[in-house]
């Protein structure tokens, strides 16, 4: 088990390795955009894991607006899940952001995965209550 920062040849990997994690996703070109987008903004902060044969495991992409990080795209393959691996990508990008100097990460959870609210309870987040998100299609 291994970690390397994630490129952009990655995508079709990425996006199959999301999609058989259950993640909500854009249709493909769409999610492959925001992908690169993220990388060129962010290089440093998409981690990956990796097997001993180098098959992806595991994914998480960071991102940091200039007052807080954020989690993205955190999935590992199902059959490797809960044994500590999603753990380990978060505390990953946790010391990378300290090293940064950064002092808050946040991550949102669509609300068809309840589930993982847990996950994220154990890893010392809290839930925001007094903050709702708007958007707008531009
Ligand atoms: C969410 C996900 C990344 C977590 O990774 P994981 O490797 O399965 O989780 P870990 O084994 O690292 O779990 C870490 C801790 O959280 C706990 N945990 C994990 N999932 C949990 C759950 N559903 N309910 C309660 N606790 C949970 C584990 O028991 C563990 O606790 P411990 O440290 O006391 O043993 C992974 O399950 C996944 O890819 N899920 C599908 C995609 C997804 O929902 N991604 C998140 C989008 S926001």
């Amino acid at each position: 088990m291994n970690k390397r920062a994630a490129t952009i040849d990655d995508f079709d990997r990425l996006y199959e390795l999301w999609l058989a994690a259950g993640l909500q996703l854009y249709p493909k070109d769409a999610e492959q955009k925001r992908y690169q987008d993220m990388l060129s903004l962010n290089p440093d902060l998409a981690i990956l894991l990796i097997d001993d044969e180098e098959k992806v495991i595991g994914s998480i992409l960071g991102a940091f607006d200039g007052r807080t990080a954020s989690i993205h795209r955190l999935a590992i393959i199902p059959e490797l899940q809960k044994q500590g691996l999603g753990k380990k990508l978060i505390e990953y990008l946790e010391d990378v952001l300290r090293e940064k100097g950064i002092q808050k990460v946040s991550a949102q959870i669509h609300v068809s995965n309840p589930q993982v609210l847990p996950f994220y309870e154990k890893l010392g987040f809290q839930e925001m209550t007094y903050v709702r998100t708007f958007f707008k299609d531009l």
